[in-house]
């Protein structure tokens, strides 16, 4: 059964305990609720209701061939709906809660609506460790699918601002908690085979999210062109065209900044939101300064380079 895309008066509540009432009381009615995590805001579901489900993959516009992740309180929910082998769970015991998605096969009977891992054999799983999902997870006392919270891609929401802008009219609730502490969405490992596979990387690096070698970067869940301004964008620039935006780093100043004193972390944090403001200035293209590519780098460059794909 399909949902109708009812057009919502879209209300924004800050977090609290009244806002996380609303949105549990939304949630267990079956409705989807945008909610602050501390990686991006997630456009939240309770994951055992298909029909809240479809209304996810209807409010964003997402391909129905691409998977959704779990939000879990603890592992123990967690083990509940996949199938952890030892070095699943070490890294689970190590992370979580966290910006580390673990995909691991999907239990049998698992109690959780078929669309949420789209007919895949696997779960993607996350316990987040950012207080609004968390007292929601509470609250609704279910697990619950979040996607982020932004038109399928589009770029990803850092602020309850940019979820208004980007899904405003199709929803109802946005939990606004401030902007998100990381700013980019949790790294994903892939636990079900001989050995783990980074299928995303994110603000934990891949060596340090499993005890493993590197190996291949692999992420078939993922569109090449993503995270998506509605201009065109060129990466490693040293220095602006007159017709262009330029998002610099470090020394190299521009129109905007990811970091003046060349901070990684910070950048990271900040790169979504530049990005937005890119998309709404009055030059029609961007550019941004080269980002070195280690620790979160590698990170910041992948949704880079998914940004500037056609
Ligand atoms: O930080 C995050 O992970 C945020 C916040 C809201 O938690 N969520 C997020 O969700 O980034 P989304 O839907 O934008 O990205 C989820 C990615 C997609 O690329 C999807 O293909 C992949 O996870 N994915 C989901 N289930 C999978 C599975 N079973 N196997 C492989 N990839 C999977
Ligand atoms: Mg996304």
């Amino acid at each position: 059964m399909e949902p109708q895309n009812q057009p919502f008066e879209t209300e924004i509540v800050p977090y609290g305990a009244a806002g996380i009432a609303r949105a549990a009381a939304l949630i267990v009615d079956g409705q989807v609720v945008a909610m602050p995590t501390e990686t991006v805001y997630g456009l939240a579901a309770d994951a055992t209701n298909a029909v809240a489900v479809a209304r996810i993959y209807d409010a964003k516009g997402r391909p129905s061939f691409n998977p959704l992740i779990v939000h879990v309180r603890d592992l123990a929910a967690a083990e509940r709906l996949g199938i952890f082998s030892d070095a699943a769970r070490a890294a689970a015991v190590r992370w979580w809660p966290g910006p580390l998605t673990i995909v691991v096969p999907l239990r049998p009977n698992a109690w959780i609506a078929p669309r949420v891992t789209a007919g895949l054999a696997t779960i993607a799983l996350r316990c987040p460790g950012s207080p609004a999902m968390r007292d929601l997870l509470d609250a609704s006392g279910r697990p619950l699918a979040a996607p982020s919270a932004n038109a399928s891609g589009a770029i990803s929401p850092t602020r309850a601002d940019h979820v208004l802008r980007s899904l405003g009219g199709r929803i109802p609730l946005i939990v606004d908690g401030g902007p998100a502490a990381l700013g980019l969405e949790s790294t994903i490992v892939a636990f079900g085979g001989a050995t783990p596979r980074l299928l995303r990387p994110g603000p934990i690096t891949f060596e340090d999210a499993v005890a493993a070698d590197p190996g291949k970067i692999e992420a078939p869940g993922q569109l090449a062109s993503h995270y998506a301004p509605s201009k065109p964008l060129r990466l490693e620039a040293g220095l602006a065209a007159p017709d262009e935006w330029l998002i610099g780093f470090g020394d190299l100043r521009g129109d905007d900044s990811l970091s003046e004193s060349g901070d990684l972390d910070e950048a990271a944090a900040n790169l979504f939101a530049a990005l937005h403001r890119a998309d709404q200035s009055d030059k029609p293209r961007i550019a941004v300064a080269p980002i070195p590519h280690e620790g979160i780098g590698a990170a910041i460059n992948d949704r880079l380079a998914r940004a500037a794909a056609t």
